[in-house]
């Protein structure tokens, strides 16, 4: 296992585009030891000014639904396939995912999480290496080999889908409601849902 600096990129040139495009580098953020992590697609506008995952209008969705899951943002990590803003907030391209992708690996080693949770259609295709319908497969649970490690991923939908679409805000609710479950780590006295339950 490493330690926490390996999973804090302090520099990186690996991509020409998302070098132009970002103004820093955005490493993942929680504690080291937690036993869900987040992986969502690479920072917007947000994050590249603050330096942090998920702080933006998908942020505050992730942050308010954890919320209904019991669960609480600082305890668990999150971060992002790529690290580095791309341009106009396009989809990171494959080489960009493939250089980024040991900086991911060493931060899953060190973190060895319980469950990982990947939030949209890139990370669960880019860690389970295939097509993934993820409106349709949100909420299911694999076994997965990364980096020869066995690992156990949950996919689910990314939180911004919900701003588009008031459905999925249900869909996104439960794959949370269950990775809470799954890592067992659900405050028993919070969520929503739990309330529904009575
Ligand atoms: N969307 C992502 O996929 N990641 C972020 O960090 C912010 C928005």
């Amino acid at each position: 296992m490493g330690t926490m600096e390996d999973c804090c990129v302090t520099e990186c040139t690996r991509c020409p585009a998302l070098v132009d495009s970002r103004s820093r580098i955005v490493n993942g953020v929680g504690p080291e030891d937690a036993d869900l992590l987040f992986v969502g697609e690479g920072p917007g506008a947000n994050e590249d000014e603050h330096g942090e995952p998920f702080v933006g209008r998908s942020g505050s969705v992730l942050d308010d639904a954890l919320r209904t899951a019991g669960l609480d943002r600082h305890d668990i990590r999150i971060t992002n396939c790529v690290r580095c803003r791309p341009p106009e907030n396009r989809d990171p391209k494959t080489d960009e995912l493939a250089n980024c992708r040991s900086y991911l690996e060493r931060e899953l080693a060190t973190v060895d999480p319980e469950v990982i949770v990947t939030l949209g259609k890139v990370p669960s295709e880019h860690l389970l290496e295939r097509s993934v319908a993820v409106t349709k497969e949100a909420g299911d649970l694999e076994e997965v080999r990364i980096d020869g490690a066995p690992r156990r991923l949950l996919i689910s939908v990314h939180p911004a889908a919900t701003l588009y679409d008031r459905s999925q805000a249900e869909t996104f609710e439960n794959a949370l409601q269950r990775a809470a479950e799954l890592a067992g780590v659900a405050d028993s006295e919070g969520g929503q849902s739990r309330l529904d339950g009575f």
